[in-house]
């Protein structure tokens, strides 16, 4: 090979796949809901890296817990017993009220729901999947397939057989389940992606009772909605029902990828039906246990569902807000224009990250469960700033 040639192949470097599109800001380093970047410019984190973050940036008791961990033993596979998965378990169920629920441990939202689905397929032995519009449940196979975004469905994804029907239509729901082919229904509590909708108490309640009828796994996806940051441990709870599936993920590592789904007792295990190398590790139990420690001990559900009520006070006095939407502090508010350059704004002026969503009408508020009265009202004083 040429000498020219072989120094030009020496300068090629290695890129990055582009598929996000970025904000300009590249954090160092975060405390609590303030986010410092590369220049020593703080942020207020009213996003949480995607509802993530559920207890602040390096809580001390999360920090220690894992520091602690990393100096036993990080990781093993599940060949091996893991105590700290049980204890886990015990506490998981506790906290959340779930205790004829078993835990399965995996890595992500996406992953949850996956195993959820094929649980719900092996346990009926059929293979059609109800799920809803606007819905997001992740980008693997089946669990992408009943996500309502055609975009990110690869034709091979498109071979599932799934049908997504109108939130809150009852009768269109009645249709399609007792057709006798549908192995599950997979639903949010609330919306995240999609935009903060919610199905009504009525729906919710109907859906369940026509599932057990007709022998289908209902599954709730509580991936964003779960641990604490409706107000209550899962947003199904605020519903009065009882899945035969959950699935959790995001805040229940507050940053620490780690993904599980409970699954309802009468549901029977076998060896090898489900599994994962990394689920259950030694680090993830341990960053879980410290979300759920902190959320005890700091009351953090009662914060949530308290400074939901704040925030939709303080929301009613900002004449462009249209509708607030979500529970707890897992919120949206609705405008009449697009919300981007009103996020951007936020992000470059006043320092405030917040969400978008599908629906571009609605700026998403998914802080740490631990912020206070201030917080909100730092928020929609720097809002109130953006929309004169
Ligand atoms: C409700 C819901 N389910 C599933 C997922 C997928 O989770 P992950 O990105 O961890 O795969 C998300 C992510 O936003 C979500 O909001």
């Amino acid at each position: 090979m040429p000498l020219t040639q072989r120094l030009a192949q020496s300068k090629k470097s290695m890129n990055l796949f582009d598929v996000y599109p970025l904000y300009n800001v590249t954090p160092v380093s975060a405390k609590g809901i303030v986010v410092t970047d590369d220049k020593g410019q703080e942020y207020l984190d009213f996003y949480g890296g995607h509802a993530v973050i559920s207890i602040g940036h390096s809580h001390p008791h999360y920090v220690k817990r894992i520091k602690d961990q990393l100096d036993k033993i990080g990781f093993y596979s599940n060949a091996v017993q893991n105590p700290l998965q049980v204890e886990l378990a015990t506490k998981l169920g506790q906290l959340s009220n779930c205790e004829d629920y078993n835990l399965f441990l995996c890595n992500s939202g996406a992953e949850a729901n996956e195993n959820a689905l094929k649980m719900a397929s092996f346990h009926t032995g059929k293979t059609r999947v109800i799920s809803f519009k606007n819905g997001f449940h992740g980008r693997t196979s089946a669990a992408v397939a009943a996500t309502d975004n055609e975009k990110i469905n690869a034709p091979l994804n498109k071979q599932q057989k799934v049908t997504i029907l109108p939130l809150n239509d009852i009768d269109a729901f009645a249709h399609e389940i007792t057709k006798g082919d549908v192995c599950g229904v997979i639903i949010e509590a609330i919306q995240g992606v999609g935009g903060l909708d919610e199905p009504s108490t009525a729906f919710y309640q109907e859906i369940s009772k026509l599932s057990k009828q007709n022998g289908v796994i209902l599954i709730a996806d509580e991936v964003q909605s779960g641990f604490g940051r409706s107000g209550k441990f899962f947003g199904f709870q605020h519903h009065d029902i009882q899945p035969d599936i959950i699935s959790i993920a995001k805040g229940m590592g507050n940053g620490f990828p780690v993904g599980g789904i409970l699954i309802h007792e009468s549901i029977k295990a076998s060896y090898g039906l489900l599994g994962t190398t990394f689920g259950g590790n030694h680090l993830a139990c341990v960053a879980t246990m410290a979300v759920l420690e902190v959320l005890e001990k700091e009351k953090l559900m009662e914060n949530a569902s308290q400074l939901g009520v704040y925030f939709n006070e303080m929301a009613a006095e900002i004449p462009q807000v249209k509708r607030v939407k979500g529970r707890g502090l897992m919120l949206g508010l609705e405008f009449d224009f697009e919300v981007a350059e009103l996020r951007k704004k936020l992000i470059y002026e006043q320092h405030i990250f917040t969400g978008g969503a599908k629906d571009k009408y609605v700026l998403r508020f998914l802080p740490a469960l631990n912020i206070t009265k201030n917080d909100i009202d730092i928020f929609f004083n720097a809002l109130k700033e953006e929309l004169k």
